[in-house]
C-alpha cells in the first residue's frame, strides 16, 4: 500500500489548532474542512486528463479536462460526513457514495447497515474518507464493499493514521493509496489514536 503523509506548512499548522483540548465545534469543523480541502488537492493529483478544444476569445484553443467518470467521494458515516464540504470545494462534481457500519457485538467485526452508492462505480475513482484511522476496521469494510461493487482504484483519505490501522489497511487492500495529514504514534486500549484528536465524529457534530 502507497501511504502519503502530506507534507506541508498550512495542514501542519491546522492540525496544531485541531488538537487543542478546548476546541470549539465550529473551528474544529471548519478546520476539518479546510485541512479535506488541502489533502484532496493532493489526492487527485495524478488524475487522468484529456485534451479538448476551448472556444476563446482568440478562436479554438487546446485545453485540458478531467478525463472519464470522475470521481465518487465516499463518506464513512458519521465522522466521514465531516469532510464532505472540503473536498466538495475542491471537487464541486463529486457523486456522493455513503456507507454506514456498526460493530457486530459477538465477532467485533464492522458490518455495513447502509449503502447508498452512485452508478458506475466500476469507471470512477472513490475516495474514501474518514477523519480518523486507528483499527482500520470501518475502511477496511467499506473498501471491500466497494471492491464488491466493481470499484477498481481506490484512494483513502484521512486526517489522522494509526500505525496499527496503516499496517492491517496495508495487509487487506495493499493496492490502494492512503493519503493522511498525520502518521501518529499508537492506539490506546480503548481504540483511541494517541496523540491523536480524541472522537473526531463527537467534536464534528456537537454531541456527548
Ligand atoms: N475514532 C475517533 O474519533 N478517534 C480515535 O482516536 C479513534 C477512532
Amino acid at each position: 500500500m502507497n501511504v502519503v503523509e502530506v507534507k506541508h506548512p498550512l495542514i501542519s499548522h491546522k492540525m496544531g489548532l485541531l488538537r487543542q483540548h478546548d476546541i470549539s465545534v465550529k473551528a474544529f469543523r471548519e478546520l476539518v474542512s479546510e485541512i479535506g480541502s488541502l489533502l484532496t488537492f493532493e489526492a487527485t493529483r495524478d488524475l487522468p486528463l484529456e485534451d479538448t478544444t476551448t472556444t476563446t476569445w482568440q478562436g479554438d484553443v487546446t485545453t485540458e479536462q478531467l478525463a472519464g467518470k470522475k470521481l465518487t467521494l465516499v463518506p464513512i458515516l458519521r465522522a466521514g460526513l465531516g469532510l464532505n464540504e472540503g473536498v466538495l470545494t475542491v471537487i464541486p462534481c463529486a457523486r456522493i457514495s455513503v456507507v454506514g457500519l456498526y460493530r457486530d457485538e459477538e465477532t467485533l467485526e464492522p458490518v455495513p447497515y447502509f449503502e447508498k452508492l452512485t452508478s458506475d462505480l466500476d469507471k470512477r475513482v472513490a475516495l474514501v474518507v474518514d477523519p480518523m484511522l486507528a483499527t482500520g476496521g470501518s475502511m477496511i469494510a467499506t473498501i471491500d464493499l466497494l471492491k464488491k461493487h466493481g470499484v477498481k482504484e481506490i484512494k483513502a483519505m484521512v486526517l489522522v493514521a494509526a500505525p496499527e490501522g496503516i499496517q492491517a489497511l496495508a495487509e487487506a487492500h495493499p493496492d490502494i493509496t492512503l493519503y493522511t495529514a498525520s502518521v501518529d504514534d499508537k492506539l490506546n486500549e480503548q481504540g483511541y489514536i494517541l496523540p491523536g484528536l480524541g472522537d473526531a465524529g463527537d467534536k464534528i457534530f456537537g454531541t456527548k
